[in-house]
């Protein structure tokens, strides 16, 4: 059986990244898998939050997925902390996760900075409740942005350690990372060599799934570009590392290669190329936003989903963590 794990941080906005890297791949891989979609609010509190701010934050991711065209029916959708067997699984999983696994995440280095010694346990830890997460589900297939490849080896590396030192060398299944499309590292509008994220301190260095149409066009406008018109093949985009960015989210956005962009756009000046690009990218973002924004406005609706979705995740969950009890020698009753 192949199953789907995946989820999204609720701090700030979501943004063009988080849509192109990973929750456009989510709504055309619904159909084909069995899969569960998750508003990772413990991964949240690794970091500063204000508790108004993840409560309402947390609601806004799943109104995204779903406003994006995840099917709340099919599959399932819910907040993370409304399933306790993600805590449970990741205490159990720390046990069997040796630091120096931990010491090579490139992604704590850089979130805890200088101030190393003051950065909390939970941020350090934060990879090992990720591969609670997905194992908690024994899923197969893990489909994210190219930012999180790191994190997934290592869910990888946990599982097996697990299955070996208990000798159940079946028993969760190694995931496989889903890295897909041609936009799997949107990078920052402001500097082609940073990743498109919710940390940057510049609004202008990313497109929010909530931006409104003329919002979306400024930032694209402002949008760092070099003086030389847009290259007709590939190559010529070589060292121009902004120029590739807006050719890439053009061709992610309009299902084309870039090799196809190029070929409509080579030759041309950045200013024409911008405008067709902010159309391009309201036309495709404003039904979602506008959609965002109904949901929204029925939070008995949404939680009424999450609820269901917790419901039907925590029975899966339940049966894991019992049998994960039963090998690791706890006593349940
Ligand atoms: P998060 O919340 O940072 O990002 C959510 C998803 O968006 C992708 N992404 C991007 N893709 C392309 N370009 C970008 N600039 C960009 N920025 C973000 C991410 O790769 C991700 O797929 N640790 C995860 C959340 C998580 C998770 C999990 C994911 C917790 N448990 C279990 C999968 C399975 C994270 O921080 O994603």
């Amino acid at each position: 059986m192949n199953r789907i794990f995946s989820g999204m941080q609720p701090t700030r906005q979501l943004h063009l990244g988080n849509y192109l890297g990973a929750l456009r791949n989510w709504v055309r891989l619904q159909h084909d898998y069995e899969a569960i979609f998750c508003v990772v609010d413990m991964h949240a509190i690794t970091i500063d939050h204000d508790p108004e701010v993840l409560r309402s934050n947390i609601r806004e991711v799943a109104a995204a997925y779903i406003a994006a065209g995840i099917d709340p029916e099919k599959n399932i959708l819910f907040n993370q902390s409304a399933v306790a067997g993600h805590a449970e699984l990741n205490w159990i999983l720390a046990c069997h996760t040796p630091l120096g696994w931990l010491n090579r995440m490139t992604q704590f280095k850089e979130k805890a900075g200088k101030q190393k010694d003051n950065a909390v346990l939970g941020l350090y830890a934060y990879p090992v409740l990720m591969a609670a997460d997905i194992l908690l589900y024994k899923a197969t297939h893990v489909p994210v942005g190219e930012d999180q490849k790191q994190h997934l080896e290592l869910a990888r590396d946990i599982a097996g350690a697990f299955n070996r030192y208990y000798k159940r060398e079946d028993y969760f299944p190694l995931p496989e990372p889903q890295i897909l499309g041609e936009a799997t590292r949107v990078m920052s509008l402001r500097d082609g060599t940073k990743k498109m994220s919710k940390s940057d301190e510049s609004e202008y260095s990313r497109i929010n799934l909530t931006d409104d149409a003329d919002t979306i066009a400024l930032k694209i406008r402002k949008a760092k570009t070099d003086p030389e018109p847009l290259p007709s093949v590939v190559e010529g985009l070589e060292g121009r590392a902004e120029a590739a960015n807006l050719v890439t989210i053009y061709g992610a956005l309009s299902d084309q290669t870039k090799a196809q962009v190029l070929a409509d756009y080579g030759g041309q000046q950045f200013s024409a190329f911008k405008g067709a690009l902010a159309d391009l990218a309201v036309a495709k973002l404003s039904p979602i936003a506008g959609e965002m924004n109904r949901l929204l406005g029925d939070r008995a609706e949404l939680d009424r989903i999450l609820q269901k979705g917790a419901e039907r995740a925590g029975a899966i969950a339940e049966k894991t963590v019992n049998e994960v009890k039963d090998i690791v020698g706890l006593v349940r009753f």
